[in-house]
């Protein structure tokens, strides 16, 4: 069929710049929705129950690191890691006989419970709970 008028400029076209401008910061709220839920799935989980009393520093356990090399299963099923943040009761007499974290840090499928700081990275004093800031770094305006 013939076109007798040209066709409708799309919208994003006729707004100029500041249409477009605020068509991108929609679009980066819209992202920070989405993001959001994630990150408190698979943030930074600090572990400090005993710790801090043990003279030790925190746990950082780097949830999103692990999550994309082994599935949700591996842990939260096979290895029997409950779905809350200090929620395991781990310690090392635990993991050295290869429970929680010691099923992979056995110097075998990965690097042994030597290397304690690794493990111990995070600030003395920080409580047991799911950080996540890599997440907000990420998509932070500021
Ligand atoms: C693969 C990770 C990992 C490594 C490596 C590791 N730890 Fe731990 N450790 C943990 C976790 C998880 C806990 C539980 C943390 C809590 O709840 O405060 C813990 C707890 C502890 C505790 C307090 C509870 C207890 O069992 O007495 C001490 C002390 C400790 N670790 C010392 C060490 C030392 C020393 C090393 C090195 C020889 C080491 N850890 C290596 C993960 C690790
Ligand atoms: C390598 C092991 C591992 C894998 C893989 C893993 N997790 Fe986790 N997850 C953990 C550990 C460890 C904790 C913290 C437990 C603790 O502090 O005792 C945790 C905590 C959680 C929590 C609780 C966080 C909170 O708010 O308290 C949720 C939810 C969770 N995981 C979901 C998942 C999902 C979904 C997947 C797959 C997409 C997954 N995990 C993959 C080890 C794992
Ligand atoms: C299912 C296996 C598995 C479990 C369970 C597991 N890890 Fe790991 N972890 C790995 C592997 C594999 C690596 C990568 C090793 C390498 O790079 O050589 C790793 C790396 C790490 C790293 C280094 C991350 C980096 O940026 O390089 C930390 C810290 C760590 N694990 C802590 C923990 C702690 C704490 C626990 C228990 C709460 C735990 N892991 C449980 C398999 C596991």
């Amino acid at each position: 069929m013939p076109h007798d008028h040209p066709p409708p400029r799309p919208r994003a076209a006729r707004r100029g710049p500041f249409g477009l401008a605020a068509a991108l910061v929609a679009a980066a709220a819209l992202a920070f929705v989405a993001i959001e839920p994630a990150s408190a799935e698979y943030g930074d989980v600090v572990i400090n129950n005993y710790s801090d009393a043990a003279g030790v520093r925190p746990v950082v356990f780097p949830h999103w690191f692990h999550r994309v090399r082994f599935r949700c299963k591996v842990c939260h099923t096979d290895l029997g890691f409950k779905f809350q943040a200090g929620g395991n009761d781990i310690n090392m007499v635990k993991i050295i006989d290869g429970q929680f974290c010691g099923a992979c840090h056995n110097g075998t499928l990965a690097w042994s419970v030597e290397n304690c700081d690794v493990c111990h990275s995070g600030k003395p004093g920080t409580e047991t709970h799911v950080h996540e800031s890599t997440v907000r770094k990420l998509v932070s305006p500021k």
